[in-house]
């Protein structure tokens, strides 16, 4: 793709409204069954994973960033982990459990106003960059580098077969919501140029079930 086409692309996006992600989005019909965002389908979905992230991590103070209705952060919750979460959706807070409701503040993952730098030693961001446009990614992926002290764990969906580093998909069949498939280099990248270096042994960690969709980073220190 040459670098007009891709400017012109990425200028064309429109962003996802929050109002897209209620109750219906979570929970409706239109999911595949065994895909919604109830309690106990997240906690057969999630499997090792919350234990996992304990245990790869050890995190003193996590946020998980585009929560939705929170179930990770409950899992995370129940093994003893400190969790907040940030999601534009209202829906996000009414469908969560009572135990990590207040936990989630409404607001945009581009959001620079709403934690502190550094506030955290862990960011999750799971599922959600795919649904923002490439700008916002870069916003997104900017503001984590900000609020993290240590360490960032993406997964997303990636465009199957780039053509180059700039190539990427605006749709997909799953979600009409996935505007952004990235080639994977491209969002590395996008965490290089932000102050991050790559943890390839991490990866390989969170990534058990072999999807290819996981990125792990950790902040580069001053001076490093
Ligand atoms: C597919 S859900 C993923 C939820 C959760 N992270 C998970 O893995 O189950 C995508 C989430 O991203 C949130 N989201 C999308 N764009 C956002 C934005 N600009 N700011 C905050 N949240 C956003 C949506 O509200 C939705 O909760």
């Amino acid at each position: 793709m040459t670098f007009t086409d891709f400017e012109a692309r990425v200028l064309a996006q429109k962003p996802t409204t929050a109002a897209h992600y209620d109750a219906e989005y979570f929970t409706g019909e239109w999911r595949d069954a065994g895909n919604n965002y109830s309690l106990e389908t997240r906690r057969a979905i999630e499997a090792k994973n919350p234990t996992l992230i304990r245990d790869t991590f050890t995190p003193i103070r996590a946020l998980d960033l585009g929560c939705g209705p929170g179930a990770l952060m409950h899992l995370l919750w129940e093994l003893g982990v400190d969790v907040e979460g940030i999601d534009f959706a209202e829906s996000s807070r009414r469908l969560a459990t009572p135990e990590v409701r207040d936990r989630i503040a409404i607001g945009s993952v581009t959001d620079a106003s709403l934690k502190a730098a550094n506030a955290f030693d862990l960011i999750i961001c799971r599922e959600v960059l795919e649904h923002l446009t490439v700008l916002e990614v870069r916003q997104a992926v900017s503001n984590m580098v900000r609020m993290t002290s240590k360490f960032i764990y993406v997964t997303t969906r990636y465009h199957p077969a780039p053509a180059d580093l700039l190539d990427f998909n605006q749709q997909d069949d799953l979600d009409p919501t996935h505007i952004t498939l990235l080639n994977k280099d491209l969002l590395r990248l996008m965490f290089l140029l932000e102050g991050c270096r790559t943890r390839p042994d991490l990866e390989a960690k969170m990534d058990w079930g072999g999807k290819g969709r996981v990125i792990v980073v950790e902040k580069l220190q001053p001076g490093a």
